[in-house]
């Protein structure tokens, strides 16, 4: 296990220092990324500053630090989790309440919210799980978690990726297949049964066309994921999240899938 551990942590590397060339090119052209070594030793402050990156790729679709939307902000996690911690039983830590808060979302709703966040092993590796978790920390606290705390990621399936490299050693995570491009979530997920999306046209639900005007990408997400909140008149009023979820639309998006096909509707 902890061999495809580090491995992890290694192509952690690659990639956030990937992302780091392409978001800074325009101004420092020419310069080289400053190089971060991941590993086994990396420290919980290292870990924490990868875990930003991935943090704003994966999970900034529904979370907010201060905003109160459809997903509770995170802007205090760090020091939230000790109180959710004592709310979970005396052997919980904040770690282990954020790894349970990132793997298996659906054993303790933060009151209020329904149960669509993603479970995260799913489109994260073991490594990118770690350094995220860090940075949660750090949200109004420090970060304690080091590369060398693999146990309770284990503890929680957060070990193995689905169709990650390696995957022996976990315990086994439910195979997830990835969704296709946003045209293809429309029909998979039957969104074309339901609403018309060049025509007036009123099916079950009402027309898409123009959506993007109408609606701005936020309350677009905000439908999707809480499809009754504003319930349509008449007889279909609250079919759609019953129609998606039986599909496993939510289990099957990750953060990204959310934003791509926010981003597509709202072009619309
Ligand atoms: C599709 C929307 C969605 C995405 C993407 C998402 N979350 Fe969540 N998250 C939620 C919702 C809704 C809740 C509240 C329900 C629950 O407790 O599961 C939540 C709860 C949480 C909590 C518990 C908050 C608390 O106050 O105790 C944490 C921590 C968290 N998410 C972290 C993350 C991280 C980190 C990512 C990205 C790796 C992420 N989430 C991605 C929707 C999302
Ligand atoms: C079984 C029919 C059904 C399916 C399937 C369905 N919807 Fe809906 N949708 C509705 C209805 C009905 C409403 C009106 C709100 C309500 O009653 O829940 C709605 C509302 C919406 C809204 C808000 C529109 C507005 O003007 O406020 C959006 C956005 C939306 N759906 C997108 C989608 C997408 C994207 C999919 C596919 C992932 C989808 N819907 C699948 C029936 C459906």
């Amino acid at each position: 296990m902890k061999n495809i551990l580090n491995i992890a942590l290694f192509t952690l590397l690659v990639s956030v220092a990937y992302t780091g060339v392409a978001q800074i090119l325009p101004q420092l052209e020419g310069k080289a990324p400053p190089k971060v070594e991941f590993g086994a030793n990396t420290s919980p402050e290292d870990l924490a500053v990868a875990g930003g990156e991935i943090f704003e790729t994966n999970c900034t679709q529904c979370h907010a630090m201060s905003e109160d939307g459809r997903c509770p902000p995170l802007g205090n996690i760090g020091a939230l989790a000790h109180d959710r911690a004592r709310e979970r039983g005396n052997s919980f830590t904040d770690v282990d309440y954020l790894v349970e808060a990132m793997c298996k979302p659906g054993d303790y709703l933060v009151e209020g919210y329904g149960n669509i966040m993603p479970a995260q092993q799913r489109s994260m590796k073991p490594g990118q799980l770690q350094a995220v978790v860090a940075y949660l920390q750090t949200l109004g606290g420090d970060a304690t978690l080091a590369g060398t705390d693999t146990e309770v990621f284990e503890r929680f399936d957060c070990g193995a990726a689905s169709g990650g490299d390696g995957g022996g050693g976990g315990a086994a995570v439910a195979e997830v297949k990835p969704v296709g491009e946003p045209s293809e979530v429309w029909t998979e997920f039957g969104c074309d049964g339901c609403h018309a999306l060049d025509t007036d046209e009123a099916k079950t639900g009402p027309t898409l066309k123009g959506i993007g005007s109408r609606m701005d990408k936020w309350e677009i997400l905000d439908a999707l994921l809480n499809p009754d909140a504003v319930i349509a008149e008449g007889d279909d009023a609250g079919v759609m999240e019953g129609a998606i979820a039986s599909r496993d639309f939510y289990s099957r998006m990750s953060g990204k899938d959310y934003k791509a096909f926010v981003d597509w509707l709202s072009a619309k």
